[in-house]
């Protein structure tokens, strides 16, 4: 069994896009420039755009955090995305989801520019990515890509489970994956909370994708010797052992699970990294006009 170590590969991934924002900056070019707007108090949201922040920071980008109490009306948040549209200095943009009950977040999605969309979640961009057109993809299946092309793992003609069926993961990571591609080719089965025959899917699978965040969902009894596992869950889990009382828990029960792996990705340190990542990268690309104009 090898680990996937997501944490190794994404500081290498920084230190090269640090290494192009330096020569970016010594020919006179201009440094990219992500905002995030994060809305509310959420745990797991703060963390993640603090990482953000803290990843542009290595990169040597800029950033701004625009921030909301959760009680901010859809129409001044609409605004603020209208306004980050039009400003010229910023290159790329998110808004951390979920967003507050009262707030449609397909509207918000869909007033970003996609052209500064390096979420990947405008519809623009995610039909671009299903016909394979450059776009800017969503950044944890753009992280799983990468880690399975880096690791040089086989993905051609082998069948992929992916489990879940989330617009931001299940869907497009079960898309990339089928892509003529490599990574690619695979032949792709999507599962989800209403399927029937999930055990026998799993059991036949090269490798799967657990994306459902149901902590510890996949057992050890099904999955076959030799897969490779993919472990997207981070439900912060309460617990009594750490400082921050709670446990970044994966959808994989590791312990019975890895022994019978080629590969397996752990929670924290596989896709988590790479995810944040990914999305530097898409900054960059923004930065440099390289998707669109
Ligand atoms: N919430 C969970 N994952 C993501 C992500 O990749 N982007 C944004 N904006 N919100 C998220």
């Amino acid at each position: 069994m090898q680990l996937i170590d997501g944490k190794a590969i994404a500081d290498q991934i920084k230190r090269e896009i640090a290494e192009e924002v330096e020569q970016i900056k010594a020919a006179g070019g201009k440094i990219p420039h992500l905002a995030a707007v994060l809305v509310g108090h959420d745990g797991g949201s703060e963390t993640y755009v603090a990482h953000k922040v803290k990843a542009c920071e290595q990169c040597g980008f800029r950033s701004t955090l625009v921030r909301f109490e959760s009680d901010v009306t859809e129409a001044e948040l609409l605004r603020k995305v209208d306004e980050l549209n039009n400003d010229a200095d910023i290159d790329g943009f998110i808004v951390q989801l979920p967003l507050p009950k009262h707030i449609s977040e397909q509207k918000v999605i869909e007033a970003i520019d996609y052209r500064k969309d390096v979420d990947g979640f405008h519809p623009i961009n995610v039909g671009r990515m299903s016909i394979g057109l450059p776009c800017f993809v969503s950044a944890t299946p753009a992280g799983i890509m990468e880690l399975l092309k880096r690791y040089d793992i086989e993905t051609r003609g082998k069948h992929c489970v992916v489990l879940g069926r989330s617009n931001i993961v299940g869907k497009p990571v079960a898309t990339l994956m089928m892509q003529k591609a490599n990574p690619g080719d695979a032949t792709v089965t999507v599962c989800h909370s209403r399927s029937s025959n999930l055990k026998e899917m799993c059991l036949q699978a090269d490798i799967i994708i657990a994306a459902l965040g149901v902590p510890e969902f996949l057992k050890g009894d099904m999955v076959k010797e030799g897969v490779v596992v993919v472990d997207v869950g981070t439900t912060r889990v309460p617990s009594d052992k750490t400082k921050s009382g709670f446990k970044l828990t994966g959808d994989v029960k590791f312990d019975e699970v890895a022994p019978k792996c080629s590969y397996i990705t752990p929670v924290p340190g596989g896709v988590g990294p790479m995810t944040i990542v990914s999305l530097m990268k898409n900054t960059l690309l923004a930065g440099k006009k390289a998707i669109y104009r």
